[in-house]
């Protein structure tokens, strides 16, 4: 299936490792030209340089997804290297567990910020680039955990509100061939997950709950995240895309 991607512009923030790095990947295999955001600059720089080392088109931004200063940076230079911005895939993000009494306010500020505010700042600097192009994708990476989570309050909190602004912004913007959605991922083996405590057991856990008894690779959301973002998505928009493995329905 020729996903349509080739001439299209693509920001993935927090691409510089995990899910954020694979998802770049497999867009700029097909042939989009691809910002790599994070506030990880050397991370950022590595892996477009990997990109381009590839014959892939990559360029890295530095800078904080909360800050709306480092984000119209982000746009502007997105727009000056590339000319156009036509995908933006809102993927920053992190956890900081603990159960309710445990939590701090700086933990929910956290999480909320890059989760919610890092969406909501990236989406309002690229839609009127979208609105005046008459297209655009956003992709929003959810969790599994926005059903709920014991000790992910903050998180879980947070990735649901991701699908409220999915949802809301699907509307606002649809006439204009924009679609808005998001992709809620299971657990995918990377270095965030890697740095839980306790990760050999919550693995072990996940995998005997899951009908396709596997952990998630980056690779499994990419190719979910490509194909929600590409010309063959156009009528799909306002939907929560579940890549678990099936532990979804379970
Ligand atoms: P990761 O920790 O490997 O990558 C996240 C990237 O975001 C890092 O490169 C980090 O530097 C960057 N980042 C953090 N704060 C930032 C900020 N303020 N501004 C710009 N960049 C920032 O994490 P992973 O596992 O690849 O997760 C990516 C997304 O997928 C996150 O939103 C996460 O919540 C979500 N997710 C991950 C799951 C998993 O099992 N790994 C499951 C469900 C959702």
């Amino acid at each position: 299936m020729d996903l349509g991607l080739e001439n299209k512009v693509a920001i993935v923030t927090g691409a510089a490792r995990g899910i954020g790095a694979a998802t770049a990947r497999r867009l700029a295999a097909e042939g989009a030209s691809v910002v790599i955001a994070d506030i990880n600059g050397e991370g950022a720089a590595a892996t477009a340089a990997a990109l381009q080392a590839d014959g892939l088109k990559a360029h890295a931004v530095a800078g904080d997804i909360t800050m709306a200063a480092d984000v119209d940076r982000l746009v502007a230079e997105t727009l000056e290297r590339f000319g156009g911005v036509h995908i933006l895939v809102n993927n920053a993000g992190f956890p900081r567990d603990g159960r309710l009494t445990k939590l701090t306010e700086t933990d929910w500020d956290l999480v909320v910020d890059v989760i919610l505010k890092g969406a909501f700042l990236a989406s309002k600097a690229v839609m009127p680039h979208m609105i005046e192009q008459r297209w655009g994708r956003i992709v929003n990476i959810s969790s599994r955990a926005h059903l709920g989570n014991p000790g992910q309050a903050n998180y879980s909190a947070a990735k649901a509100g991701i699908i409220g602004l999915t949802r809301a912004l699907s509307l606002e913007e649809g006439r204009y061939e924009i679609t808005v959605n998001a992709v809620a991922p299971g657990f995918v083996e990377t270095e965030m997950v890697r740095e839980l405590p306790h990760y050999d057991q919550i693995k072990e856990r996940v995998v005997r709950g899951t009908p396709i008894p596997r952990v998630g690779r980056p690779e499994d959301i990419a190719d979910a995240v490509a194909f929600l973002a590409s010309e063959r998505a156009g009528f799909i928009s306002g939907e929560t895309l579940h890549v678990t493995g099936g532990r979804y329905a379970s």
